[in-house]
Parts: C-alpha cells; sequence; structure tokens
C-alpha cells in the first residue's frame, strides 16, 4: 500500500542547483552536490551530521570510490577528491577545448563510470543545441566516447539484470533504452522508452534525474513541473505522481536503512520571475511510505 508522506528533510540547503543524490550503504549517508556553488554534500542519516567538499567552479555529481574519496564532475573533469583532506587529482578531462560541462553520472555493477556533458544554459533548461555526449571511465581512467548529439545529458539506471540501461536526454524529453552489455561497457539499438507528451510541459517538464526502483519502475524527476513521475518502462504509462513545493526537481534515489525513502532534490539556481516565490526551493525532499523499495548504488572502482 502507498501511502505516501513528504517531508522538507534540510530546507534550502543548496545555494544554487541541488542534484545527483547518492545513498552509501556503508556509511548509512546521503551524497549530493550543488552544481554552481561547486560543492558536494554528505548527510550522515544517524546523526543528521553534514559535511562539504568545495570546488572552484560546477561540482556536477558525486559517487564513492572503493579505494576511499570521491569522484567528482568538476567542469569537464572526472576527478578524484579525498574528503577529508579535499586533495583532488584529476582523472580524465571530457569535451576538451569545449565551453560544456559535466552533469550526472552513475558507476554500474561493474564499477565502471558513466557520465554526460551538456552546453552553456542561457536559463535553466534551454542550451545551445545538442552539442554534449555520453561517456563511460574505465577502472583505469580510460573514457569512451558511447553516444553524441545529447543537449542535456540526464539521469541514467540500469535492470537489475543489467540487460537494459535507460538514459535521459532533456530537451526532446525523452527516456531512452539500450541493450547494455555490462562486461563489454557498450550500450546499443537505441529506442525510447517514455516520451514526454508536446502539451505536457506544465504537468511533466523537463525529465531530469532519475532511478529505478526494486521492481524495475523509473522513478524520473520532472525539473520545471514540481513533481516526480513513476513510470512504467514497458508501456511508458505514468503510474504515481508525487508533488513537491518547489519547481525545478532535479533528482531522486532511493535510500535510508531499508532502501524504501526517496530522497528528492531541487535547485533555487536562477528562477525565473514567472515562477512567483519560492522559499522551499534549493531543499531536500524526503518521501516515506510508499510502500517500494530502491536498490543499493554502486560505487567506482577507479
Ligand atoms: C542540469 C541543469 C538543467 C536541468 C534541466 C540538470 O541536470 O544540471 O543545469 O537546468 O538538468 O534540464
Ligand atoms: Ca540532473
Amino acid at each position: 500500500m502507498s501511502n505516501p508522506k513528504i517531508e522538507t528533510l534540510l530546507p534550502t540547503v543548496y545555494a544554487t542547483c541541488g542534484e545527483g543524490p547518492h545513498w552509501d550503504v556503508a556509511s548509512q549517508s546521503l551524497y549530493s552536490v550543488d552544481i554552481q556553488e561547486g560543492t558536494a554534500l554528505r548527510w550522515e542519516a544517524d546523526t543528521g551530521k553534514k559535511s562539504k567538499i568545495k570546488l572552484d567552479g560546477t561540482v556536477s555529481f558525486v559517487v564513492p570510490c572503493d579505494r576511499g574519496g570521491v569522484v567528482v564532475g568538476h567542469n569537464r573533469n572526472i576527478s578524484h577528491v579525498d574528503w577529508d583532506t579535499q586533495a583532488t587529482t584529476v582523472l580524465g578531462e571530457v569535451d576538451k577545448g569545449t565551453t560544456n560541462r559535466l552533469n550526472d553520472a552513475k558507476a554500474d555493477a561493474s564499477g565502471r563510470l558513466w557520465a554526460g556533458t551538456m552546453g552553456l544554459e542561457a536559463v535553466p533548461g534551454q542550451v545551445a543545441g545538442p552539442v554534449g555526449a555520453l561517456y563511460s571511465m574505465s577502472h583505469d581512467h580510460k573514457l569512451t566516447n558511447q553516444l553524441g548529439n545529447i543537449s542535456i545529458s540526464n539521469g541514467l539506471d540500469w535492470t537489475d539484470d543489467n540487460s537494459v540501461m535507460f538514459y535521459i536526454d532533456s530537451v526532446p524529453r525523452k527516456v531512452y533504452a539500450f541493450d547494455f552489455d555490462l562486461a563489454a561497457g557498450t550500450i546499443s539499438n537505441q529506442r525510447t522508452a517514455i516520451e514526454f507528451a508536446p502539451d505536457s510541459l506544465s504537468t511533466y517538464g523537463l525529465p531530469d534525474g532519475m532511478c529505478l526502483d526494486a521492481q524495475g519502475k523509473i522513478w524520473v524527476a520532472c525539473f520545471s513541473a514540481s513533481c516526480v513521475h513513476c513510470f512504467d518502462p514497458e508501456t511508458g504509462k505514468t503510474l504515481q505522481t508525487l508533488k513537491f513545493p518547489a519547481t525545478n526537481i532535479t533528482s531522486v534515489c532511493f535510500g535510508g536503512k531499508n532502501l524504501d525513502e526517496l530522497f528528492v532534490t531541487s535547485s533555487q539556481y536562477n528562477l525565473q520571475p514567472s515562477q512567483g516565490d519560492q522559499p522551499l526551493a534549493g531543499s531536500l525532499f524526503r518521501v516515506t511510505g510508499l510502500g517500494v523499495k530502491g536498490r543499493a548504488p554502486y560505487n567506482y572502482k577507479g
């Protein structure tokens, strides 16, 4: 039975665009980023303790590493950062010589990292064109360009059996599906799993961050539409809608002791006057009582 309760867990904790929630089972904490502030945040669930790392420029994702520390998307660099000393080592640079920046990323079941890019954004959600790309980074930091012509590279996740990868490009408002080869680290047979209808901008917005739950349903943060929609990837149909008191909802992940809480990030970056006064924009929300479980995410093994 689903009886969702939405709580503002950390009010306006993100000064700009809160993003990239990642539940770390080992430390029972939630990692996330504040993109234009250039920080990554760790919130420890048991104590409520918060700690941060700060870099110059944008920080678009944070994923813990098996060897300790985290890997972050820093401008166009994928870098390792030691959480305690903040010592930063560049592992690789993508889209060299452009004004692009990294956006969302996730590690796959083999500990390989997948990270995408986007062009300069005039106002949130509007980029000059499809100048971004999707990359993977192996354990030994080798970069592979997996897909080009991406507008705003966004959420991604895999089915439990690793046979399918889902991936969002926000501007065409599509969730794509690919056949996934975990051993080879390749994607093929691109098709559209979920498409937002052209007349649904106010209720569906732009698809942003996403994750699959333990039943294989897809939870998508809907930027500019104040909600998270849950979809059946087989039919593309909407199964459930959660409404939040902030327009720009950016990403989702399951976490908590039983992996049955949904953490939802939001943005207060560059809100447009037409979007009204939003005192809770930039907050971290938590949804309990969904009656659904998520899956533990993977660390980067590089
Ligand atoms: C990006 C934002 C963008 C939003 C909506 C986020 O992932 O980081 O810059 O405005 O997606 O597409
Ligand atoms: Ca995103």
